[in-house]
C-alpha cells in the first residue's frame, strides 16, 4: 500500500454505509442510493415520512445521514420559505450533497457524526433519518441527538428497515433463507424497523407508526438493492452453500425475473414522535 493511502475495504451493501469514504467501491453504495429513487414503493414509504414531519412553508427541516441528498431537495420543495440543513459522516456524500444543493441557497450541508452533531438545542421545527439508524453504532444516542436539535412540539421522523422481513422468491428455500441470514446477520442493527417505537418513545410522544412494504420485481433491481450475488459469494466462503448450487440460485433467480415469479421483499417502519 502507498504511504499516506487508506486501507480499502471490499465493499458489501449491508456494513458500506457504515464508512462510506474507505469503501472500495463507493460507486457502487451511490448506485444503490440513485437506483431506490426510481421505485414506487420507495418513493411512496419517503412520501408518508415527509408528511409525518408535519411541515410548513416556513419550517426549518433537517435530514440527518442524508446520503446523496435527493431529500434535501425534496424537503426544499415542500418548506419554500424555510431552511434545509442534511447531516452526513462521508466526506464524499457531503461534497455529493453540496454539489446537488448548490445552485438551493436555502439549503446546506453539514457533515458530521449523528450521534454528536455539532448543532445547538432546539434549532429545527423537524428533523427525519432515513435507513441509516441501521448502520449506526449507537441509535438511542442518535435519536436523542435528533430530539435535542429539536424545537418543543417540534416532530421527529424515523424510517427504518427491519430485516427480518427480508425475503427471496426462489426455487430453493434453503439458499433464499441463507441468502437472507448473510446480508441480516450483516447489518449492525438489522431490527430498528421494529425497534423504532421503543427508542422513540424514551425521547418523544409517538405519533404515527406506518408500515410501509418494498417490493421489488426485477432481479436486476435488487441486485443493486439487495447485492444478492455478493451474498451468495460469501456464504460459498464460509462453506454455508457449495459453488454450483450458488450459481445455480442466481440463474433461477434470474429466470423467474423474466417469467414474472421473481420477487424480493424488505418491510419499511416509519414513526413519528413529537418532541414535550
Ligand atoms: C443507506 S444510506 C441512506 C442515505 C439517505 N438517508 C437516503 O435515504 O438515501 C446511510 C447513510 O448514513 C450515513 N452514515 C452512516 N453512519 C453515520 C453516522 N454515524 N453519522 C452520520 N451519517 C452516517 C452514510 O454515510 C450514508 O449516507
Amino acid at each position: 500500500m502507498q504511504k499516506g493511502k487508506k486501507r480499502k475495504m471490499s465493499t458489501f451493501l449491508a456494513d458500506g454505509f457504515r464508512c462510506v469514504d474507505s469503501a472500495e467501491d463507493a460507486a457502487k453504495l451511490s448506485r444503490c442510493l440513485a437506483r431506490m429513487e426510481d421505485l414506487s414503493d420507495f418513493c411512496s414509504y419517503k412520501e408518508k415520512s415527509f408528511e409525518a414531519l408535519n411541515l410548513r412553508p416556513d419550517s426549518s427541516v433537517a435530514d440527518v445521514a442524508c446520503g446523496l441528498g435527493f431529500d434535501l431537495l425534496k424537503l426544499r420543495r415542500l418548506v419554500p420559505r424555510g431552511f434545509v440543513t442534511g447531516y452526513d459522516i462521508s466526506e464524499e456524500f457531503v461534497a455529493a450533497s453540496r454539489h446537488l444543493a448548490a445552485p438551493y441557497g436555502s439549503v446546506r450541508v453539514v457533515q458530521g457524526d449523528i450521534q454528536w452533531i455539532d448543532c445547538e438545542d432546539s434549532v429545527f421545527d423537524a428533523v427525519r433519518i432515513d435507513r441509516s439508524l441501521q448502520h449506526i453504532e449507537d441509535p438511542d444516542l442518535a435519536i436523542s441527538e435528533m430530539t435535542r436539535m429539536t424545537k418543543g412540539g417540534g416532530t421527529v421522523v424515523a424510517a427504518e428497515p427491519d430485516w427480518s422481513s427480508y425475503q427471496l422468491a426462489s426455487d430453493n428455500p434453503e439458499i433464499s433463507a441463507t441468502v437472507e441470514a448473510e446480508f441480516r446477520s450483516t447489518i449492525r442493527n438489522p431490527v430498528i424497523g421494529r425497534q423504532l417505537v421503543d427508542f422513540m418513545c424514551r425521547h418523544l410522544e409517538i405519533q404515527h407508526h406506518g408500515v410501509h412494504p418494498l417490493l421489488l420485481r426485477s432481479h436486476s433491481d435488487a441486485e443493486i438493492i439487495f447485492d444478492i450475488a455478493q451474498s451468495v459469494q460469501r456464504c460459498c466462503q464460509q462453506g454455508l452453500i457449495e459453488n454450483p448450487a450458488g450459481q445455480i440460485f442466481l440463474e433461477n433467480l434470474s429466470r423467474r425475473s423474466q417469467n414474472g415469479t421473481f420477487f424480493a421483499l424488505l418491510n419499511i417502519h416509519v414513526v413519528s414522535g413529537v418532541k414535550r
